[in-house]
């Protein structure tokens, strides 16, 4: 099992966002988090495809996570690629075909990813389960950085985990997002998750790259792996 630690751009400086990028690929980060948001899916507005670019132009070899916060993601896929996304991910609550969505994003040779707010039930993945090739659990009510953790999320990380380790899937990536700090994400870690976003924790850190590297300890110790 990998156990992969991802900063949020969101929490970044924008004024300054090549050398966050740059501050990112340096940490030893194993890809950057960029969370696009439409303000109609989430109550907020983030950024686009160009930032991608930006990612993509200024450290060409750190993977790049796009998690699209989207009611309409299906229209966006192509463009988010375009842009240099390494994997995409759409919400299964979103107002689209998610099985033709999780398709295209495969067609285009991509990571596919389904993710889940905090309410939603694990069931709600099961149809699609096999067109993905990880989830991601909201741990906060997506649309803001910053937020506290919900713990409530905990026992569905281990349901989807005893759903995929039981399909004979024991490497799926099961990743978590919202309030990531070393206490929660060792929580998670401990219910089976293995990707772990963190926006406002690692940026506020003086030392990123010694928080990247806690992080990921602390999360595969915890994992009992
Ligand atoms: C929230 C985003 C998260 C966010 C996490 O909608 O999906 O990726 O940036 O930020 P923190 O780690 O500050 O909760
Ligand atoms: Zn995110």
């Amino acid at each position: 099992m990998n156990f992969e630690v991802l900063p949020s751009l969101l929490a970044a400086d924008y004024g300054r966002l090549g050398s966050e990028i740059l501050k990112v690929e340096s940490s030893g980060a194993d890809a950057v988090h960029l969370d696009i948001m439409d303000a109609h899916f989430v109550p907020n507005l983030s950024f686009g495809p160009d930032v991608v670019a930006l990612a993509k132009r200024e450290a060409p070899g750190l993977f790049r996570s796009v998690h699209l916060m989207l009611s309409r993601p299906d229209l966006y896929i192509a463009r988010f690629i375009e842009a240099g996304a390494d994997s995409v991910q759409i919400h299964v609550e979103a107002d689209c075909d998610i099985w033709q969505a999780l398709t295209a994003i495969r067609a285009y040779g991509v990571r596919s990813g389904l993710v889940l707010r905090p309410q939603t039930a694990v069931a709600a993945l099961k149809p699609y389960l096999h067109l993905c090739d990880e989830v991601l659990f909201m741990t906060v009510n997506p649309g803001y950085g910053g937020q506290s953790f919900m713990s409530e999320v905990l026992p569905k990380i281990k349901e989807l985990r005893t759903l995929t380790d039981g399909a004979g899937r024991r490497d799926f990536d099961i990743m978590v997002d919202g309030g990531i700090n070393y206490e929660t994400g060792a929580q998670c870690a401990a219910q089976g998750a293995n990707l772990f976003v963190a926006g406002s924790f690692l940026f506020k850190q003086s030392d990123m790259a010694g928080a990247v590297a806690e992080l990921r300890e602390r999360c595969a110790a915890a994992s009992g792996l």
